[in-house]
């Protein structure tokens, strides 16, 4: 299935505002790490309902904010929620992670959240990104989904896209391949997700609370940031 059919239907039935709600848990710890300043021009990659830009949108006036989804359906509602709030500097584009619509040096910042992992090739992204980044921009990428998570080996059975699962060691080799320094990587707790206590284990979804604390509050959400030489 293409990551259009896909997409579109998730965001159909509402799954972009879910995963909105599960990622800020992780994401809004990343966006306020991220050095953007008044002015900058940022592109959120995979940019589902859109909420990161908002985010950034409401603490630091963006001369632009460019949210690019292979999902049509994606980018039509976040535009929509985009509208309610009024941020005029940001905006939301359908197309590939493959080719970014892009001019060289042209971007301040890049923010993936839960998205780099769907790329055809991550390897020809990797350099995408590198090529629109101006010298010291940065990408802060952060995924759920990579090789240390074994919570999340098996999410590849429920979705047709195919996903690349890569430790946090090959994605700093592939950063530093495209041309990115690795800035630092870190794993990001999710504080927010409740941890029933001990007596309520099994859960339909966890076998003990021991591995739900690991994957929520040890392994978390993987952040690797590149900085553009
Ligand atoms: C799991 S969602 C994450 C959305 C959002 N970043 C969040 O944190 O909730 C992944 C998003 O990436 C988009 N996507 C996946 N592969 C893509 C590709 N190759 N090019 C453009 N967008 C893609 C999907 O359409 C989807 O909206």
């Amino acid at each position: 299935m293409s990551v259009r059919d896909e997409f579109d239907a998730w965001a159909a039935d509402g799954r972009d505002k879910g995963m909105e709600r599960r990622h800020w848990h992780t994401a809004k710890h990343v966006l306020a790490g991220m050095p953007v300043e008044a002015g900058d021009v940022v592109l959120d990659l995979g940019t589902g309902s859109g909420y990161a830009l908002r985010a950034l949108a409401d603490t630091t006036p963006l001369s632009a904010g460019y949210g690019l989804d292979g999902s049509p359906e994606m980018a039509d509602n976040a535009r929509e929620y985009t509208r309610e709030v009024g941020h005029e500097a940001v905006g939301y584009i359908v197309g590939d992670f493959g080719t970014l619509p892009f001019a060289t040096d042209s971007i301040d910042h890049v923010f993936s959240m839960e998205a780099f992992y769907y790329a055809s090739d991550p390897h020809e992204t990797l350099r995408e990104v590198y090529r629109v980044l101006r010298p010291g921009g940065t990408f802060h990428c952060a995924v759920n989904y990579y090789e240390e998570n074994e919570y999340s080996h098996d999410w590849q059975d429920s979705i047709d896209v195919a996903m690349t699962r890569w430790s946090a060691s090959q994605y700093r080799a592939a950063f530093r391949a495209a041309g990115l320094a690795v800035a630092t990587q870190a794993h990001v707790p999710d504080e927010e997700t409740e941890i029933p206590p001990s007596e309520a284990f099994p859960t339909e979804s966890w076998k003990t609370r021991e591995a739900m604390v690991e994957r929520y509050r040890e392994l978390g959400t993987l952040l690797t940031v590149g900085v553009a030489a």
